[in-house]
């Protein structure tokens, strides 16, 4: 078996929200409630689930960004909260986070040869060393040594995506956390960082997990995927298996809402109403208010996540 190089166990982030009044107790936004799951070294791991369900959430808690309510993570078999400052300053350096929108995550005041050396600088490498490097590392990602003088305002969107990665990578990573790495760029310049992404994971033997809200992106780029609802793993299967045969019926509402999708053996299901608030999160099944297979038990009981067939979970009453 493969070394599970990352493994994430019950992890779950409230935000507590300020007192509003002195008598009101002050409520908090429930953003991740225990979600479990491990990486394979070489893997890619998808997250999916629409804007809010928690997803970012829980890439930031997992290196370090937010500090988790309660759950663990564990690189390499050792839990990150336990780790001696040595063992931590690994972790930091070998488990990377690229951004959604890199825009706000480049120092606007830095060129590109600045943002790129500062991770360098502070781990105290010599100036001509670091130089070296930034030059050589920019083939990697496709650019030319030209973009070193410029400022992250002056590059294109697909250009400072190609720079956030390349932060990610300039520590030599093994696992890379990517938040919805393609969504705030155009459809045509998607497909182009998506293959390099690809191309990286083979040169580099890196590990993904990869954060989306488009089951199609995931399903092209994940070898397992995790089906997120209001801060909870509902299904997790492997990629070809959800995607032919989806079990939980938020997966199935959102594979059939796929235009030319596989999954069309019924016709497009409308949920009703809108994702419910984390901050008061439906008794029972989360979903229960808009389930279009909801059965009396459904608002009362919160069903476990239970193994259906091999590799293959859901948490549903219906199985
Ligand atoms: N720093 C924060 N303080 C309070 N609430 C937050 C914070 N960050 C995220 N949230 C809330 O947590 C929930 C999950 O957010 P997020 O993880 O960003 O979802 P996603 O990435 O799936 O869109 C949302 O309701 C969001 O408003
Ligand atoms: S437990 Fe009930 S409400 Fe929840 S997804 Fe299954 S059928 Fe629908
Ligand atoms: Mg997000």
């Amino acid at each position: 078996m493969k070394e599970r190089i990352l493994e994430i166990q019950d992890l779950t982030k409230h935000f507590r929200l300020r007192r509003t009044s002195l008598l009101r107790r002050p409520g908090s936004i429930k953003a991740l409630n225990g979600i479990s799951f491990s990486i394979s070294r070489g893997e890619s791991f998808g997250i999916v689930g629409e804007s809010g369900c928690g997803k970012s959430t829980a890439g930031y808690s997992i290196v370090g960004l937010l500090k988790p309510t309660a759950g663990k993570v564990l690189f390499k078999g050792e839990e990150v909260n336990s780790m001696d400052a040595n063992s931590l300053r690994e972790f930091r350096k070998k488990v990377q986070l690229v951004f959604q929108d890199t825009s706000g995550s480049l120092n606007p005041r830095g060129t590109v040869e600045w943002i790129l050396s500062e991770p360098l600088r502070a781990m105290g490498m010599a100036k001509k060393q670091i130089r070296n490097l930034v030059v050589d590392s920019l083939e990697l990602v496709g650019l030319d040594k030209d973009l070193l003088g410029r400022f992250p305002h002056e590059l294109s969107g697909g250009q400072k995506q190609r720079i956030g990665i390349l932060n990610a990578l300039i520590l030599d990573p093994e696992v890379i956390i990517a938040d919805e790495p393609v969504s705030s760029l155009d459809v045509s310049i998607q497909a182009q960082i998506l293959n390099l992404m690809n191309e990286l994971q083979d040169r580099l033997s890196l590990t993904y997990l990869f954060i989306s809200h488009d089951l199609n992106v995931v399903h092209y780029f994940c070898n397992r995927i995790a089906v997120m609802y209001l801060g909870e793993i509902v299904e997790l299967s492997e990629s070809e298996e959800l995607y032919r045969s989806p079990l939980h019926p938020y997966t199935q509402s959102l594979l059939s809402a796929i235009p030319g999708g596989s999954y069309r053996k019924t016709e497009k299901i409308i949920l009703e109403g809108d994702a419910p608030s984390p901050m008061n999160p439906p008794s029972g099944c989360f979903f229960h208010p808009r389930c279009f297979k909801r059965m009396e038990i459904c608002s009362r009981v919160k069903p476990r996540i239970i193994e259906v067939s091999k590799d293959h979970f859901v948490s549903c009453h219906l199985y």
